[in-house]
């Protein structure tokens, strides 16, 4: 099976590949992105893992930002994008690890990656509602950075990704990040694909609920971290035809 996790399958795939767009159309993006890039452009947008994505080129001809740096830790495809770029964008392609980025402290207006972040997830997804400190210590090294680099005053970060609220938002809701958290849906026309835009607002507080799962007291989100304390777990099934249909799982708590 590929292994989306490693930067050798990366370089293999943009040996070939010159353009595609993860998610599919940006069109559907743009209702979102409006709201938060379209009355106050950014001055500089730093664009996280852009692979052969032509999403910055679509925000620059909207006017979204006026100046775009893309980076990736894939060289390949960066002289590839390089190369096709319409001369009188302001925007460029450079290599960088994300796990590691030496960039300006308070730089960026916005920070957005699109699937990028995704790749780091992959190999724990039978985890995640108790994901491995691990996991947890990777997300948080690269979000660390994400916040350092953004401007104090409402620098953003816009984070696209297939993973449901209640697996990304614990990883994102933390103070020492100094940003609120809004989520959007967004489903192609039949419903079959469904996946979200974060937008974290530097400067701005958590909102209550968030605080509280920081603080492993929401009841709305919450990871399960103490399994050793889970007593009963009761399961419900249904039984149509021969098959049984798994249809509630009560898990309760007794201490
Ligand atoms: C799922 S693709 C998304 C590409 C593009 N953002 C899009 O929406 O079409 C993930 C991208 O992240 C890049 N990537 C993965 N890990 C990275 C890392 N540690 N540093 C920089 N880029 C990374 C890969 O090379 C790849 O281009």
């Amino acid at each position: 099976m590929d292994d989306l996790s490693k930067q050798s399958y990366w370089n293999k795939r943009f040996l070939i590949e010159d353009s595609y767009e993860w998610f599919g159309d940006c069109l559907r993006l743009y209702p979102i992105l409006d709201l938060y890039l379209k009355s106050s452009p950014s001055f500089i947008l730093l664009h996280l893992g852009c692979g052969s994505s032509s999403l910055a080129e679509e925000m620059y001809n909207r006017h979204y930002c006026h100046l775009i740096l893309n980076v990736d830790y894939s060289f390949c495809i960066l002289d590839k994008r390089r190369s096709i770029k319409k001369n009188e964008c302001l925007i460029d392609w450079f290599a960088l690890d994300i796990r590691a980025m030496p960039l300006r402290s308070e730089y960026f207006d916005t920070i957005i990656e699109k699937g990028t972040l995704d790749v780091f997830f992959i190999g724990h997804e039978h985890c995640l509602w108790n994901p491995s400190e691990e996991l947890k210590e990777k997300i948080d090294l690269i979000l660390t950075q994400i916040s350092q680099c953004l401007r104090s005053d409402s620098g953003r970060f816009i984070s696209i990704s297939f993973q449901q609220p209640h697996f990304r938002r614990p990883f994102l809701a933390k103070q020492k990040y100094q940003w609120s958290i809004q989520v959007h849906s967004i489903s192609d026309g039949n419903e079959s694909m469904e996946y979200f835009v974060y937008v974290m607002t530097k400067g701005e507080q958590m909102n209550e609920e968030d605080r509280l799962l920081e603080e492993g007291k929401s009841t709305k989100w919450t990871w399960i971290n103490k399994q050793e304390s889970l007593r009963q777990i009761t399961t419900y099934y249904v039984d149509e035809q021969d098959d049984q249909y798994l249809l509630n799982i009560n898990i309760e708590d007794n201490e």
